[in-house]
């Protein structure tokens, strides 16, 4: 079966040879022929990232007991490679406690990772009440209507890190909750801030159990990578492994 790269390359390159036959100058022929091979290795790699989600969705349908169809992954939503670096770390760490920042599809995965389990509270925080209610009402679709998981509404505040000062979650949402075994960072969205995330570590480091597990999605993003860089620079004796996913991401380890 031919692949589209390889449809969309056989069809320029004749267009190559009818502008060849035309007289075309040979600088536009190599160019051409320059811009077949960036365009097939496009398609190609887009490609391999479609069928990666496609494996990665598979494998998540197969180790989370869904009792209803999952939503709709990628996007604003967590892809579903990073889904199951979720799932992962919370079978890694043994989570008795997962705590997300910034609702959704996430917060069904993590439901059903910590079910799957046996064991294990989720608490999401969630700065827009229409989202909150739309995960609420997604996690009752799928059966989960006790105090094990719980969205929380956590209205964004100014705080204050470092000399900077970040709209960020409502502190008070996460005042009762400590030993954290892994801690999920996809919110605030970026546009409340460039940084938006860069808060979670400063703030809740010290909430993280040791051995626990830290997940920053999207970390294909310049902004992530800065607060990639600085949770590191704060936090040396931190591991941090940046996964390759999707969206990029990275995983960072409190030491024991
Ligand atoms: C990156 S999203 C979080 C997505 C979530 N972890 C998931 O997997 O579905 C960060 C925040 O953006 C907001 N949000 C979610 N979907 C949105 C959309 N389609 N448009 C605008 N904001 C959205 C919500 O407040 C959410 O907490």
């Amino acid at each position: 079966m031919k692949r589209f790269a390889d449809h969309l390359a056989e069809r320029t390159a004749r267009r190559t040879a009818e502008l060849i036959v035309d007289g075309a100058s040979a600088q536009m022929v190599q160019h051409l022929d320059a811009s077949i091979a960036a365009t097939r290795a496009a398609a190609h790699e887009e490609a391999e990232w479609q069928y990666r989600q496609l494996e990665a969705t598979i494998s998540l349908t197969a180790v989370l007991p869904l009792r209803a169809p999952l939503p709709r992954m990628r996007g604003y939503p967590i892809s579903p490679d990073f889904g199951l670096a979720v799932v992962d770390a919370i079978d890694d760490t043994g989570a008795e406690l997962v705590v997300e920042l910034g609702s959704g599809v996430s917060t069904l995965i993590c439901a059903y990772a910590l079910e799957a389990r046996g064991r294990g509270r989720l608490r999401s925080l969630e700065h827009l009440p229409d989202y909150a209610a739309q995960t609420r009402h997604l996690l009752e679709r799928h059966g989960f209507t006790d105090e094990h998981v719980e969205v929380r509404d956590a209205p964004l505040q100014e705080v204050t890190v470092g000399d900077d000062v970040f709209p960020w979650y409502d502190l008070r949402a996460v005042d009762d909750l400590s030993d954290i075994d892994v801690l999920v960072v996809d919110g605030p969205p970026g546009p409340s801030h460039p940084l938006a995330r860069l808060p979670a570590l400063p703030l809740l480091h010290e909430r993280v159990r040791p051995g626990g597990i830290v997940l920053l999605d999207d970390g294909d993003r310049p902004e992530e990578q800065e607060i990639a860089r600085r949770w590191r620079e704060a936090l040396p004796s931190w591991s941090v492994d940046e996964l390759d996913v999707e969206k990029g991401a990275f995983r960072l380890r409190k030491p024991m």
